[in-house]
């Protein structure tokens, strides 16, 4: 369980391949999970990746994770910028929290410069497609290194 993290991904991540390419580019989720176990296993971390379209399983999800897993990484879609549920269950969660996104949210639309994640985690790494989950990975190594 110590080496065990949590990836959390947000409504529409599913469509990610054919999802506005200009945007979110032509990796598929499918693709970004294979990549994201295999970073995991470079930093012996075992990495469980999932995605909901639905604001209270992630809450459920979130509420849970302590029971099996260290460390959270969010990119919680467009509820990162509207669920102040999401906020107050990662607020409840005694775990380093670490916020991911593809696109970097404050090159773009207005509404997507708020976040209620951000308060809550440790980082905010964005802007760089999936790098962004593989840069949010080390950071979880390095935080869980440094807790033990
Ligand atoms: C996103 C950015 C959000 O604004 C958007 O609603 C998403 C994806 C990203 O990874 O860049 O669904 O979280």
């Amino acid at each position: 369980m110590k080496n065990d993290i949590l990836i959390i991904n947000g409504p529409n991540l599913n469509m990610l391949g054919t999802r506005e390419p200009d945007v979110y580019g032509l990796e598929t989720l499918e693709q970004i999970e294979a990549k994201c176990i295999s970073w995991g296993k470079q930093y012996s971390l075992h990495v469980n990746f999932s995605q909901s379209n639905e604001e209270g399983k992630i809450v459920n999800l979130i509420q849970q994770a302590p029971d099996g897993y260290s460390a959270i990484i969010i990119n919680a879609g467009a509820y990162t910028h509207t669920s102040i549920a999401i906020h107050d269950a990662l607020k409840g969660c005694d775990l380093p929290i670490i916020e991911v996104h593809l696109s970097n949210i404050f090159k773009r639309e207005s509404f997507r410069h708020n976040s209620y994640i951000s308060g809550t985690a440790e980082g905010l790494i964005c802007g760089f497609g999936s790098e962004s989950y593989h840069l949010a990975i080390i950071a979880s190594a390095n935080l869980l290194k440094s807790q033990n």
